[in-house]
Formats: C-alpha cells, structure tokens, sequence
C-alpha cells in the first residue's frame, strides 16, 4: 500500500518522495497515510503548510480517494475497496506462502539452539534458547535462508570424569534407567559433597575424565550410557515441543578436533603462557580467553572455537547464530574476538542471541540442590490445566488430548515469545492460559473461530462489496503488514515482532466478530468470508512461524 502512496504523491510533490518519509498517523481519523512537509520547506523556501496545501490539492491517483492537508501534513485515505482487493488477492492465491521472500538468497544460517547438558535437569534457559531458535530458523526458511538447527550437546567436560567415579562407588543401573536425570543429578550432587572431606575423590575423578579422553574402553562404554539415556529423556520434551535438528554434534564431537585450532592459535603467535596456562590475550576490553589449563586440558571455548571453524567448513554459512543466555555474552565476545585474531573475516557473521531469565515469583526458576524444576513435569501441568480448561468449556471437543497439548505447549511458547528475548520473563501458568488478554490460547481460540465462521458459511456468499467499514480495513490494514513484519523479525532475530503483529491482527478480527454480522448479514457477505478466510491464513501462518499450532475446532 505504501508503494502506492509514494507514487501517488510523486504526481503531485514539487520533490522526490522516499518511502521513509511517509508516516502512518496514529489515529485513522487522520487518513491512512500521511506526509509531513516540514523537511522540504527549507529547501522550497516556502511554509510547510503552504506545501502539504498545494500538494493535497493536486494529488490525483485512482487509489487515493482523498487527500486532506493538515497543519503541514498532507493525510491520505486510500480507496478502499481496490486497496482491500490489492491486499486480498495475493494472500487467498498463495494462502500460507504469502509473506514468503528470498531475502536470504539460499544462504546458510546455523542456529546453535537448545543445547542442553547431559546428565543435568533441562533448564528453563535450555527451554528459552530452544523455543527462539526454533522461531528464529522458522523465520529465516520463510526469508529464503537455509536454516540448520544444531544441538551443541553438552556432553564433555572434567564433571564426566566425576560422575563416572561416582556412578562407580553408589550408582545402580535400575535407578539411572528409572529417572536418568535424577539419579545421575543425585550422584554428581553426592560426589561434591563427599569431595569436601575427600580429597582424593577429585584425583579419582580426574583420571576418569583422563581415561575418557584417552578412550579407554569402559569409561567410554558408561559414558555413551549416561548419553543415551539423558537424550531420550530430552527427547521426550523435543516431542512435546514438536522442534527437531539438524545436527546433535555437541562437545565431545570436538575432541579430537580441538588440536589443529591449538596449533593454529600457536603458529599465528597468538598463545601466551600465563600460569603454566595457555591463553589468548584479547587486550583491555576483554580478560584473556583460556584455551587449555595448566594440566593440558582443553575448555569450553577451546570446544566452542574447534566448532565455530567445522562449522565454516561444514556449511560455509552466512550467519552463524547462538541462542545462549545473557550470562554467556562474554564467552562470546571472546570466542568472535579470537577467531578476528586469527584472521577469519566470517567472524563477524557470528551473532550472540541472548535472553534473560525465566523468573517465578520474581526469582530465578532454579535447578540448584533440592529445588529441581523438571521442564517436562512443567509442560505437562501446562497441558493438564489446558485440558481442564476445555473440559469446563467444551466437554463435546473432538481429538481434546491433542487441542489440550497444542494449547498448553502453545500457551508456554507464546510467552516466552512475546516480550523481547532479552527481557526477564515472570512464568505463570494460570495466567498464560487465560484465552482473554495477550496469551497463546487467545490467539489460537481467534484462529479457530475464524474457521468456524468459514464452516458454518460453506457455499454461501452473495457477489462484490458495496463498501469496506472501519472494521473491515482495520483488518485489511493489518494484513497488508505481514511480509514486513516477517522481514523485520528475521532481519532482527526477533520472534517478538511476529508475536505483537498476531496479536495486533487477532484483536482487529475479534472486534470485527463482534461488531459485524457475518452470517446473518448477507450484504458483502463474499468479501467478509474472504476477509475471514485471509485472517485464518496469515495468523496461522504467524502462529507456525513461532512454533506453534493452530487447532481447527477449540
Ligand atoms: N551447554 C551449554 C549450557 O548449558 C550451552 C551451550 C551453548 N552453545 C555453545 N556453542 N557454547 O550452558
């Protein structure tokens, strides 16, 4: 629509007219458009008024029908019955894909995404970092990116070498297979314990990690257990989530990957010895980043930067995203400014994605000794307390198991979504399955009203439109909006402008429903069912793209 504007106002301004000088006004009283004059009236040397007059007086284009001039603002009102078909005939014609671009140009995104640790509960932060990069590739496929989802695996690391030692002294199979997260969580949180007055337990448990890292037959054999046994165990909320990937090389993937980046960083002189340690100095601005402690053990960023150079190699991409929380911003500072010093330009097509924290009563959601939260119990009470809800309201719903599921997991992903990443987010259940209110259950009760409205009206509808009221072109308006907010949101990395636009176009719609009779109405009664028809479309598809589901019937 706007694209229209500029031209039309271009017939009719003494100079060029650039698509940013175009506002929206905030009232609709003050048209549909608007264009300030006060920039040009220095170089007309004339009163913006003056200006916003003689323009208003000479616009003429068949998609305006009237231009008023304003205190120096020229406002416009587009026609609306050939803007509403502009809008809607695109989007019935190519119903989900519309919005779609090829902003991305088929290039490579990696998304590190999820990442949880083996052998330790799956957090809140793991849930965060696993719903917004899953919203994120959504939005880069829809932009032309090829997305890849990679599950950096926690999985290597000196506390292995503890947990086997301590799996050795108190562990029982039946337990780890029972509850494998609990019980190994248990017997790393006893080995801690017993460490304190046991000094010889942490030798013990640094010559398990040795023996794992040299390979040795049984300490890998209880290793890839503990593995397998904690992936299933996360598998099951991947499943509930309904979010899969591409790749699940995690740490360990780069054991034997990491000397190569350590005779690089040697030969291009950028290794300093600082007790007995080696590290790279990364000047004032950052402490330096440590690539392999005095006892010749390597780190997490001496991993992180044997990964980031596999994945160049791997996918050659064109961005490479981290979806970890604010609390690891230094770590990857120093991993970009590293792989800087060693000369690698793609450095800069890393970008850190970082979120804050899920709080519940204003403190941290917490998997410290005592108060574990295990995610999956969440999720089911999310899905339980959806299922109650539809059993008070609909108790006749068909397939209530799987509407319940979509809803409490939709309602857990949409409030994560909605507020910018970065911001705190306080977890409450009751309150985001309200289905009144900016809420996932809201926005899926519009969606399916909408297709309500379409079932009871199959087959009927009289020809063409007579005229487009307020509630009409609020939606229209907001349809017109999609494909810049899916471009905004994947140019940004931020799920959060989807989540607003669908709620901006849910509440257009249900005020709509409410004013207007759709049904028993028959005058325009096509053009509204188109009307609903494209609101189905478009909020469904922004539904998808932050990972949710859109039930037919609730
Ligand atoms: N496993 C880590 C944690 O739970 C997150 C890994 C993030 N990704 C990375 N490439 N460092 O804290």
């Amino acid at each position: 629509m706007k694209q229209v504007v500029v031209e039309a106002l271009q017939t009719a301004s003494p100079m060029p007219i650039e698509p940013h000088m175009v506002e929206r006004p905030l009232h609709s009283q003050m048209g549909d458009y608007a264009l300030p004059c006060f920039s040009m009236a220095k170089t007309l040397r004339k009163s913006p008024k003056l200006i916003a007059e003689e323009i208003a007086a000479s616009v003429s284009h068949p998609a305006i029908q009237k231009a008023e001039a304003v205190n120096g603002y020229v406002n416009l009102f587009l026609e609306r019955h050939s803007a509403a078909e502009s809008v809607l005939h695109p989007i019935l014609a190519e119903g989900a894909a519309y919005g779609t671009s090829t902003l991305g140009a088929d290039g490579v995104a990696t998304i590190d995404m999820s990442s949880p640790n083996i052998a330790k509960p799956f957090s809140m932060g793991h849930l965060r970092s696993t719903v917004i990069g899953n919203s994120i590739a959504l939005l880069l496929e829809k932009s032309g990116y090829c997305p890849v989802k990679i599950n950096y695996i926690g999985d290597w690391g000196t506390q292995f070498g503890k947990l086997l030692t301590a799996y050795r002294k108190w562990g029982s199979q039946e337990e780890v297979e029972r509850a494998p997260i609990t019980a190994l969580l248990q017997l790393y949180i006893r080995f801690h314990e017993e460490a304190e007055t046991d000094d010889s337990l942490n030798d013990e448990g640094r010559a398990a990690f040795k023996a794992l890292e040299d390979g040795e037959p049984d300490a890998l054999a209880l290793w890839k257990w503990f593995k397998e046994e904690s992936l299933k165990e996360f598998q099951r909320i991947y499943d509930l989530l309904g979010v899969t990937f591409d790749s699940y090389n995690g740490e360990a993937y780069y054991n034997d990957k990491m000397e190569p980046v350590v005779e690089a960083l040697d030969h291009k002189g950028l290794l300093t010895e600082s007790d007995g340690a080696l590290v790279v100095d990364l000047g004032e601005e950052m402490p330096p980043c440590l690539i392999k402690k005095s006892d010749g053990a390597t780190l997490y960023a001496t991993r992180d930067l044997a990964a980031a150079t596999d994945r160049k190699t791997t996918y050659d991409f064109v961005q490479s995203i981290y979806v970890v929380g604010n609390e690891q911003s230094l770590h990857f500072q120093q991993l970009t400014q590293v792989l800087k010093q060693m000369g690698y330009d793609w450095a800069q097509d890393i970008t850190h994605i970082p979120f804050g924290m899920i709080l519940k009563d204003g403190k941290k959601m917490s998997t410290r000794k005592g108060k574990i939260v295990l995610l999956e119990e969440v999720l089911k009470e999310a899905i339980e307390l959806a299922k109650r809800n539809i059993e008070a309201k609909n108790p006749s719903l068909k397939n209530k198991e799987e509407v319940a599921r979509a809803v409490g997991v939709g309602a857990i992903l949409f409030s994560d979504l909605k507020q910018h990443r970065k911001h705190d987010i306080e977890f409450d259940l009751e309150k985001m399955l309200q289905t009144e209110g900016e809420t996932g259950p809201y926005l899926q009760y519009s969606c399916a009203r909408a297709h309500s409205v379409l079932r009871k009206a199959e087959g009927r509808g009289d020809q063409g439109i007579t005229e487009v009221n307020d509630f009409e072109w609020d939606i229209i308006t907001q349809l017109q909006l999609f494909p810049e907010a899916v471009r905004r949101a994947t140019v940004e990395l931020d799920p959060s402008i989807i989540a607003k636009y669908a709620i901006d176009l849910a509440q257009a719609f249900n005020s709509f429903y409410g004013n207007v009779h759709i049904l028993s109405d028959t005058a325009n009664q096509s053009f509204r069912l188109s009307l609903v028809q494209c609101v189905s479309i478009v909020l469904e598809e922004s539904l998808r793209l932050l990972g949710m589901q859109a039930p037919r019937e609730m």
